[in-house]
């Protein structure tokens, strides 16, 4: 152990100083850093790239039983539950635009010891789930190639305990992906608009179609499975808003991050809360809820019955597959982001966090991840894991609704460019319902999440407590690191003088 390391406890306590994360950003670390290409509108079109897909094509249809009617009251709630951390979530970008997302806020208010447990659970939101969303392609790819008579075998399209033995179309979406992401950010952000504009009208061309078959007694009894029916309902389709808070992970892209990101995670919020209303209730309109029982791709028979074209499929399985496609896009992109944030602080081998010259992007982190995913997709069946996803990610929602509740009681005078409403009710609502989710979630997920936190753990104390540049730092140093003020460009007006 160096000189001046702190002990195990003060270790895992040490925090990151903000003003260390912005120079960072600035500077980038070892001599290359991000380029900042990315206004409001890309940063949105992140957010809702990742966030819009199966949870509104595939668990609107399988959740309509449940509740009922009201299927869209429990969109409302599960969007306002989302709601709830996405404030918190926008709060905390603007004010520590770094690309680490929640992981950067946890490691500047919590120490390092939850940091790596927070970005561990982010490995499971975003590599591990981009796996199982991929896993789904092989389905809608075949859908669309049924209607020419071109299906794919179950051997080439299914993962091994699908009764396959690898999922060619999985492995091929990541792997574009993940060439477009070397290629550029820029390049990708503009593939992805275009990806979430074509996605957010076939939703749209499915309200316009259902809305003419809409007959407003489908919705009488509104609640005919009572209000348990409703609230089941919402756990459920929790799911359909994870991915909001992708855009944090672009911090460091961003032009004006403290201006844009936190408009760009409502923004998000705003778009893909009223898509699924809408689509809900069109859904609703157009056939009785009882109707749903049983039915499989509720969203595309509606389709076929009201305009009686059965080659309507083939649009539906193209969005489906471009929904995908722009989920595994953002995602990815994510998880690099992530992983250089933490390569940074040594808390993962320094290769996550190389930034290529020529192209801009951390290009060895983006092929390692790319890599390993597109392996995972098509070869490993994920099934319990891919369940731990959701306790993961409602466990990060929940550290960045304490977080801003730390830094408002530990460091008030900071400028926020965006306020948390309503504080302290808001980020302690937020935390508990994450709680309260997570608490709905099964016995045998738990036990799964337990394992791949002591896994996380194992990792921690075998590499990143010996790695850790934080704790590294002198005693000397750390204070003088932590008391230095950086004022971060490009909005000198918005800057904030940190002090830790
Ligand atoms: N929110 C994403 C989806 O619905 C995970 O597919």
């Amino acid at each position: 152990m160096q000189a001046g390391r702190p002990g195990l406890a003060a270790q895992l306590l040490r925090r990151k100083p903000i003003g260390q994360m912005v120079r960072e950003a600035e500077t980038g670390h070892g001599g290359t850093r991000l380029v900042r290409s990315f206004g409001v509108m890309q940063l949105t079109m992140i957010s809702v790239g990742a966030t819009l897909g199966t949870g509104i094509l595939v668990i609107l249809g399988e959740s309509v039983p449940l509740a009922g009617p009201a299927i869209w009251i429990s969109f409302a709630i599960a969007g306002l539950a989302a709601l709830l951390s996405a404030v918190s979530y926008a709060e905390m970008a603007g004010l520590v635009p770094a690309a680490g997302s929640s992981y950067s806020y946890t490691y500047a208010t919590m120490g390092e010891g939850m940091a790596w447990i927070c970005g561990w659970c982010l490995v499971l939101e975003y590599a591990v789930s981009v796996a199982a969303v991929a896993v789904g392609a092989g389905q809608y790819v075949n859908e669309a190639l049924a209607v020419f008579g071109l299906a794919l075998p179950d051997a080439v399209s299914q993962p091994p305990g699908d009764g396959g033995l690898v999922n060619i179309p999985a492995m091929v979406i990541v792997v574009l992906a993940m060439v477009l992401l070397v290629r550029g950010a820029k390049e990708s952000a503009w593939i992805n608009t275009a990806i979430v504009l074509v996605k957010v009208g076939i939703l749209a061309f499915f309200c316009a179609v259902a809305f003419t078959a809409f007959n407003g007694g489908h919705f009488e009894p509104l609640l005919p499975m009572g209000a348990a029916g409703v609230s089941a309902a919402a756990s459920r389709v929790f799911f359909s808003y994870i991915g909001f808070d992708a855009a944090s992970t672009a911090g460091e892209e961003a032009r004006n991050p403290k201006r844009d990101l936190p408009r760009a995670i409502m923004l998000s919020m705003l778009i893909v809360t009223t898509i699924y209303v809408l689509v809900a209730v069109a859904a609703i309109g157009a056939r009785p809820w009882g109707w749903f029982d049983g039915t499989e791709a509720a969203l595309v028979k509606i389709l076929e019955e009201v305009t009686g074209q059965p080659w309507i499929a083939l649009v539906f399985a193209v969005g489906a597959v471009l929904a995908i496609a722009s989920i595994v896009l953002t995602v990815l992109y994510g998880q690099t982001r992530i992983l250089l944030s933490m390569s940074r602080d040594g808390l993962v081998p320094g290769v996550f966090g190389r930034v290529s010259h020529r192209t801009g992007t951390p290009v060895a982190g983006t092929l390692i991840v790319g890599i390993a995913v597109a392996l995972t997709a098509g070869l490993v069946p994920l099934g319990a894991l891919a369940d731990a996803t959701s306790i993961g990610t409602l466990f990060a929602f929940a550290l960045v609704n304490v977080a801003v509740i730390y830094l408002r009681r530990t460091r008030p005078e900071l400028r926020r460019t965006f306020r948390v409403p309503l504080f302290p009710l808001t980020p302690i609502l937020g935390a508990l319902m994450c709680v309260y989710l997570m608490a709905n979630l099964g016995a045998e997920t738990w036990v799964t999440f337990g394992v791949w936190m002591l896994v996380g753990l194992a990792a921690y104390f075998g590499y990143g407590r010996r790695h850790s540049r934080v704790a590294a730092l002198g005693q000397e140093e750390y204070r003088e690191l932590s008391g230095r003020d950086f004022s971060p460009t490009p909005a000198p007006a918005e800057a904030t003088i940190f002090h830790q």
